[in-house]
């Protein structure tokens, strides 16, 4: 594209700034509810709200209180609410069996969700961190993440999941392989029309450290997860990871964290033209809070310029813990 312009005073691209009303005209992207993806966290017990430290406003819920927050979602026009387990500790083992438990804590807030409103999408986590003792995503045997054994978990917990009644599940383990795995299982057990939104390009990242508070495994992370999750520093290989996992058959691709990778974002865009979303992760979430929460920015602004800025690097859609907020503050114009 090689827009034409005449030189100074015949072109003054201020005119087309004048007036909100031209503004509006010629914007190029826009933000809607539709575009939000609501991260929930769930928790043990009844009638249970708590707090979490390190995310002021965020709370998790226990399965009872679900189906009240999927009517607040789609009042507010939100299509989808993504389910992160906050599991009792004690649940927690090496084989990370309750990750495949019918009955486990995401199984049934899917379920809550579904009965109450079932118009409302449900996205579920496939991995296997908060049920596992050592906190990682994979199963560890000699201080290794392993992969294969790992992939086999997975597919168990994934078709769980669709029993359960979710529409879109999430690999967020980054283990190889695991996309075509858990895309067979689906086919094969006739669940061929639950999509699977790939956490394709997911970076070892410390914006996630809040996140791991709220789930329960921070105390129990040994090491980091470098040796699966990828490098800050690159980009072709998420290109070439997006690749893999359409390939394999991934209906949908995120790239995480959020605003500090939106060159990815844009990329993968470009180069694929699949359906593309980002997470404005935890730590993303907290530092816009704590700012704004101090005064030190206006943060109904930030945020929203935040989350616009997701669209304009090819976005189709944003998983954020801003989803209600901001969803809120686009209804009331
Ligand atoms: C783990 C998982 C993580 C997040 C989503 N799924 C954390 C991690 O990889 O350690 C992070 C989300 C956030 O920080 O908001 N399966």
């Amino acid at each position: 594209m090689r827009p034409i312009s005449a030189p100074f005073p015949m072109s003054r691209p201020r005119r087309l700034r004048r007036s909100p009303a031209i503004r509006a005209l010629v914007r190029e992207t826009v933000l809607s509810p539709a575009d939000l993806i609501w991260p929930v966290f769930v928790c043990e017990g009844e009638g249970r709200r708590e707090s979490i430290a390190p995310m002021p406003g965020v709370e998790r819920y226990s399965v009872d209180l679900m189906p009240g927050l999927a009517r607040r979602a789609a009042d507010l026009g939100i299509p989808a609410i993504c389910l992160f387990p906050c599991p009792d500790p004690a649940l927690k083992t090496d084989d990370c069996r309750e990750a495949w438990n019918p009955d486990n804590l995401s199984n049934r807030a899917t379920r809550a969700i579904r009965d109450a409103v079932p118009g409302l999408a449900v996205m579920t986590d496939v991995a296997l961190d908060p049920y596992n003792a050592r906190g990682h995503d994979g199963i560890v045997r000699d201080g290794e993440v392993v992969n294969d054994e790992t992939i086999e978990a997975l597919v168990r917990q994934g078709l769980e999941q669709a029993r359960a009644g979710a529409d879109i599940l999430g690999p967020s383990d980054m283990m190889d392989g695991r996309v075509g795995a858990i895309r067979r299982a689906l086919e094969a057990e006739g669940h061929g029309a639950v999509a699977i939104l790939s956490y394709a390009a997911k970076y070892a990242s410390a914006f996630y450290g809040p996140f791991r508070e709220a789930v329960g495994a921070a105390a129990r992370l040994e090491g980091d997860k470098a040796s699966y999750q990828v490098d800050p520093a690159n980009s072709d290989e998420a290109l070439r990871l997006v690749a893999r996992d359409l390939a394999e058959g991934a209906d949908m691709v995120m790239v995480k964290p959020g605003l500090p990778y939106l060159d990815i974002c844009r990329r993968v865009k470009d180069r694929f033209g699949a359906p593309t979303f980002a997470y404005q992760v935890s730590g993303e979430y907290a530092m816009i809070r704590a700012a704004a929460q101090n005064g030190w920015v206006e943060g109904d602004r930030v945020v929203l310029e935040s989350l616009i800025a997701f669209r304009r690097a090819g976005c189709d859609g944003v998983l954020s813990y801003f989803a209600p907020e901001v969803a809120g503050m686009l209804q009331a114009g």
